[in-house]
């Protein structure tokens, strides 16, 4: 079988495990708020979804995204999107050009690599695994990497899977070689709500940023498929000429997300305590174990970075453990070749059960591990 087919059918496999718990895709699975499920309920009962929404997207939602980044409305213009993957899909088409460069960290989120390769640009990684470099890119190193080719400089902040944030101090740093060197910021903010703070890169270089926009992980909508990106209206009246889908996004899941957005600060707190619990466990359990390790520590993304290396198992190995006990982790190599051989990550919007099982099994599911020596493919 070809490898997209073996990859769709993996997935389909996982999705269709009853009670499979969730620990690999950063989604969250905390129950839905009642007001996001009863906007959900009226927009099934009324029908309204014979109808196309806009193809910007409502603008209550436009206008809710704009307000929930704090940027000025006057300067910044929302796109709604079939989630956050779309409005990369096209920032990276539009900018990538031929001849380009697109500069990104590794690890990072491997596929605005292969849409802005698809687009002809080159892609330059700057490694930022490992304690020398703090495990976060600096002004210095991203300031080496770019030059007068580069179109885009690509930071996912916080960074998945590592769960580092970056400082006021450091995004303005990032933004003045962007301006220097005239080149599209994407500032891929899918995990901000789970930060302790967190700046916008749109704030100090509004020109030139695309903000990426996620509603899969602080509200759970990932199946939904809704996101956005912002802009200038400038660059949003350049997107919207051509974008992928220009029939307007879900409108079930538009209004999923605009009552999310009207009960944010009743829902995010709540959450984010109980995501930490369940981080701290995880980390508590990871010490029991010899070889574990966890580099980054709390986490200021919805997820943990867990190294095995010095357990002396692979990745692979002990996502194939854990898999046929009915949790799904993550290999590293998903999200880099380079050090994806380290770790595995874990995922902590998950209800408080979930990450208790993952942490009583932690132990055995090693041991178990070291026997597994030709894991099946993972994606
Ligand atoms: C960094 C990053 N950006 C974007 C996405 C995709 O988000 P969405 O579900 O909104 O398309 C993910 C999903 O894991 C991600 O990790």
């Amino acid at each position: 079988m070809r490898e997209f087919e073996v990859r769709n059918a993996h997935f389909d496999r996982l999705f269709n495990t009853p009670g499979l718990m969730w620990l690999g895709q950063n989604t969250n699975h905390f129950p839905t708020h009642p007001a996001v499920l009863r906007a959900m309920a009226d927009c099934i009962a009324s029908e309204e979804f014979h109808a196309y929404a806009p193809p910007a997207g409502f603008e209550a939602l436009r206008r809710g995204i704009v307000a929930d980044l704090g940027l000025d409305a006057g300067n910044a213009s929302a796109l709604v999107t079939d989630g956050a993957v779309e409005a990369l899909y096209l920032a990276c088409h539009a900018f990538g050009a031929t001849g380009s460069t697109f500069v990104t960290t590794d690890p990072g989120w491997k596929w605005p690599m292969h849409f802005a390769r698809a687009a002809g640009a080159t892609i330059v990684e700057i490694p930022i695994y490992g304690p020398e470099h703090d495990f976060r890119l600096s002004p210095a190193r991203l300031e080496a990497a770019v030059d007068e080719r580069t179109r885009i400089i690509y930071l996912v902040d916080p960074n998945n899977p590592l769960g580092v944030c970056y400082t006021e101090a450091e995004i303005r740093a990032f933004t003045d070689i962007a301006r220097r060197a005239g080149a599209y910021f994407i500032h891929d903010c899918t995990y901000r709500h789970f930060a302790d703070s967190h700046t916008l890169a749109a704030s100090f270089y509004p020109e030139r940023t695309i903000t990426i926009y996620s509603f899969s992980k602080w509200l759970g909508l990932a199946g939904l498929r809704v996101g956005a990106l912002v802009a200038s209206p400038e660059i949003i009246e350049r997107l919207a000429a051509a974008p992928p889908n220009n029939l307007g996004s879900n409108v079930l899941s538009q209004r999923a997300a605009m009552a999310g957005l009207a009960v944010k600060d009743e829902w995010m707190p709540e959450i984010n305590r109980r995501q930490r619990r369940n981080q701290a466990a995880i980390h508590a359990a990871a010490a029991t174990v010899p070889g574990l390790a966890i580099p980054v520590y709390p986490s200021q993304a919805n997820f943990l970075v867990v190294e095995c290396i010095d357990a002396g198992i692979t990745p692979e190995a002990l996502c194939e453990a854990y898999r046929a006990s009915g949790i799904m982790i993550r290999q590293g190599t998903y999200h880099t070749p380079a050090f994806g051989h380290r770790f595995v990550k874990v995922s902590t919007t998950v209800p408080e059960g979930w990450a208790d099982a993952f942490c009583a099994q932690l132990p055995q599911m090693v041991e178990r591990a070291r026997a597994i020596t030709e894991p099946g493919p993972l994606f």
